[in-house]
């Protein structure tokens, strides 16, 4: 599959299979997250693999946009290191490397909203730090489920002309 298709072909899937995804499948995933530009390239990503249904229920309960965490065999959080300025965009170029990645393999993902949000009543990322044991010094910027889809959803573009402004605004 060229790249461009999976762009196109990446959708954000919430229903899964009950089929698990390999270790090596993971690995796949997380090479293509750490393939990612940085700032300086200064990597300042780390990831936490969850495969354990007991803490993928605990996670799917973090807010009322997680549910799929249950169901999904594999969540990934993405976290990056708080003292470098450009962890967030960083870690959101690993994100959509593992999301595009997936979707060429076969699989569906959803990015699950943590930085930033306070669907929880509560900072949702210090939540989700709490449940792992994520240590301060890291921001929690998403968690990302995956797993063999159950859903279908058409790839689109999206492109609209009125976004783009040539040469200057
Ligand atoms: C920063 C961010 C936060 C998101 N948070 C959630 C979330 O908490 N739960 C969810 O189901 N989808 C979440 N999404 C997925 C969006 O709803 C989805 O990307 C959008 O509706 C477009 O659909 P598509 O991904 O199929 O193209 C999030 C996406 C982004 C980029």
């Amino acid at each position: 599959m060229e790249t461009f298709e999976a762009i196109l072909k990446r959708r954000s899937i919430r229903r899964y299979k009950i089929k698990d995804i390999t270790d090596k499948e993971i690995k796949r995933l997380l090479e293509a997250a750490m393939a990612a530009p940085s700032a300086h390239n200064s990597q300042p990503w780390e990831f936490v693999v969850v495969k354990d249904k007991e803490m993928r229920g605990k996670l799917s309960k973090v807010h009322s946009y997680a549910w799929m965490c249950a169901e999904s065999p594999l969540v990934i959080v993405v976290c990056g290191d708080k003292d470098n300025i450009q962890w967030i965009e960083d870690c959101s170029a690993a994100s959509e490397n593992m999301l595009v990645t997936a979707a060429e393999m076969g699989l569906g993902g959803c990015w699950i909203a943590a930085r930033g949000t306070k669907y929880s009543g509560k900072d949702d990322g210090q939540v989700i730090a709490d449940i792992l044991g994520i240590p301060k010094t890291l921001g929690v910027l998403c968690m990302l489920s995956f797993g063999y889809p159950d859903e279908e959803k058409a790839p689109r573009t999206q492109y609209t002309e009125d976004k783009v402004h040539w040469e200057r605004y």
